[in-house]
C-alpha cells in the first residue's frame, strides 16, 4: 500500500515512521515533509494546504491511504475533496473540523450535550463583551473564536487585562476574522492533559494519555510555543478517571453528533483540565497533537494503517490497541530565539549517535537533508522546532534520563531545549 502523510513537523515524521513499520506499507510519501521524512520515504513538494494539488498527486500515484497532520487542510475541507475523488483519507469532514476552528461551535455543542466545560458567554460586540467583563469574577479567560496559531487564548487576572484582550481580538483584529467573536469564560484550576481517541463516529478507541509542555522555558516560564516536550502515560490520571473522561467527554459528543446525522471519523483530541475528581474540557482538536504524538506512537504496539483503515471503513469495533508498558519522554530541540526570530541553515551533528541507544527515536521537524561537498547526506536546521528526541524507559524518570542523554549528543549552533520535561509530572506541566 502507498501512503501519503500531509504536513512537515515531527508529528508527521512520527506518523510516517509508524506507518512505514507496517508490512502492508511499501511506500511512504510526505507532503511537504522534512529532512527526516525524506530519509524515510519520498518528500513531495506540495504545501499542506494545497488541497487540489494533493488530491491530484494521490490520484496519479494511486495512494491508498492519506493521513492529514495539521488542522488547516482539515478545516479547509481536504477530507471532503479526497472523498469526492474516491480517495481514502483519515480525518474528519470540514463541517466537523469546526470543532477546532470555531471555539464557539465547540462550546455550544458541549453545552447542548452536557459535556463538562467552563461556564462561558459568546460576544460579537466589543462593547457588550466589555460590559460583561465588569460583572464577571476574576480570573477570567478571553478566547478568540477561530484559529489563532495557539495564541488566541488570554488568561486575565484583572478586568483591565480582559478589556485589553477584547481590544486585541475585536478592535485591533490581531487574529483577523478569528477574533470576530470572542468567548469569555471562567478560569479553571487543575492539571492539564491531552486525551486522544480514534473513532469511526460510534466506537471509541482511546490512545494513551499524555501531557505537553507549552511554554518555552523551564518551570513553565516564557512565551507559549507549539510545544517543547511531552510524556506518556499520565501518572496522575487513574484508570477510573481515564474511563470517566471517555464516558463524559467523547461518548456524549459523538452520540450527540450522530443524532444530528453528523459522523465524526478520525482522531479526536480533547485538552482536559483535571481538578480532584472533576474533568473539564478546555478544547477539542480534530487531529493528532504535536508533540504528544511523538510521545504516544512509539508506545503503540501493532499496526497503525490497519487501525486507520478500520476508522475509515467504520469497522473500529474489531480494533484493540495494545501499549508498551514502558513510559516515554519527548524533548523538543529548538533553534535559538524560538518562538521569536531564529536563524536557519545550521549543521546538525550527532543524530546517529543519539539514536544508537535502544528505544531512542529522533523525529525531525524543521530540518532539511542536503549533500555536503563530499556527497554525504547531512541535515541542516530549517525551522523553529527542529527535532523531537524521544526515549522509552521503565518509568518516566528513566525515559527522561535516556531522552536527555540522547539530546546531549546532538548539536547545532544556538540549540535550546527545556531541561525539565517529565520532571514535574505530579504538578501542572506548564
Ligand atoms: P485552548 O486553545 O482553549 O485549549 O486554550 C489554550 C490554553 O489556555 C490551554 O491549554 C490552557 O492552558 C489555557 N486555558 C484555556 N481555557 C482555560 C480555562 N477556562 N481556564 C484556565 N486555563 C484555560
Ligand atoms: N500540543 C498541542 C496541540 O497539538 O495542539
Amino acid at each position: 500500500m502507498k501512503v501519503l502523510v500531509i504536513g512537515s513537523g515531527a508529528r508527521e515524521h512520527c506518523i510516517a515512521w509508524k506507518l512505514a513499520q507496517s508490512p502492508s506499507v511499501n511506500k511512504v510519501y510526505c507532503a511537504p515533509g522534512n529532512g527526516g521524512t525524506s530519509d524515510l520515504g519520498e518528500n513531495i513538494n506540495i504545501k499542506a494546504d494545497d488541497i487540489e494539488s494533493l488530491s491530484g498527486f494521490a490520484l496519479k500515484e494511486k495512494v491508498e491511504l492519506t493521513v492529514v497532520g495539521p488542522e488547516v487542510p482539515l478545516v479547509e475541507g481536504i477530507v471532503d475533496q479526497f472523498k469526492r475523488k474516491g480517495l481514502r483519507v483519515f480525518g474528519p469532514a470540514k463541517e466537523l473540523a469546526k470543532l477546532e476552528s470555531s471555539k464557539v461551535f465547540a462550546k455550544e455543542l458541549m453545552k447542548e450535550f452536557n459535556i463538562p466545560t467552563a461556564d462561558f458567554k459568546v460576544f460579537d460586540s466589543a462593547q457588550e463583551a466589555k460590559k460583561h467583563i465588569q460583572n464577571r469574577r476574576l480570573p477570567m479567560v478571553v478566547k478568540a473564536d477561530g484559529l489563532a496559531a495557539g495564541k488566541g487564548v488570554i488568561v486575565c487576572k484583572t478586568k483591565e487585562e480582559a478589556i485589553r484582550a477584547v481590544d486585541i481580538m475585536m478592535i485591533d483584529q490581531v487574529f483577523g476574522a478569528s477574533g470576530k467573536k470572542v468567548i469569555i469564560e471562567d478560569c479553571l484550576e487543575g492539571r492539564e492533559l491531552s486525551l486522544l481517541v480514534f473513532t469511526d463516529g460510534k466506537k471509541i478507541v482511546p490512545l494513551a494519555g499524555s501531557q505537553d509542555y507549552k511554554r518555552a522555558f523551564d518551570g513553565g516560564q516564557g512565551p507559549n510555543t507549539g510545544g517543547m516536550g511531552a510524556y506518556s502515560p499520565v501518572p496522575f490520571l487513574s484508570h477510573e478517571q481515564f474511563n470517566k473522561a471517555v464516558e463524559v467527554v467523547f461518548r456524549p459528543l459523538l452520540h450527540g453528533l450522530g443524532q444530528k446525522n453528523k459522523i465524526y471519523t478520525g482522531v479526536l483530541y480533547a485538552g482536559l483540565m483535571l481538578y480532584e475528581d472533576k474533568i473539564n474540557v478546555l478544547e477539542f482538536n480534530v487531529r493528532f497533537g504535536d508533540p504528544e504524538t511523538q510521545a504516544i506512537l512509539p508506545r503503540l504496539k501493532g499496526d497503525l494503517p490497519d487501525i486507520m483503515n478500520k476508522v475509515i471503513d467504520s469497522e473500529l469495533d474489531k480494533a484493540e490497541l495494545e501499549w508498551e508498558k514502558k513510559s516515554s519522554v519527548c524533548v523538543v530541540l529548538a533553534s535559538g530565539g524560538y518562538p521569536g526570530e531564529y536563524e536557519k541553515g545550521k549543521v546538525i551533528s550527532g543524530l546517529l549517535e543519539a539514536e544508537k541507544e535502544e528505544d531512542v527515536f529522533v523525529f525531525h521537524a524543521g530540518t532539511k537533508m542536503v549533500e555536503d561537498s563530499s556527497g554525504n547526506s547531512i541535515f541542516l536546521t530549517e525551522g523553529g522546532r527542529v527535532l523531537s528526541v524521544v526515549a522509552l524507559g521503565q518509568d518516566i524518570s528513566q525515559a527522561k534520563e535516556k531522552a536527555y542523554r540522547a539530546a546531549g549528543k546532538i548539536y547545532f549552533e544556538g540549540m535550546q531545549y527545556r531541561k525539565d520535561i517529565g520532571g514535574v509530572v505530579l504538578s501542572k506541566a506548564g
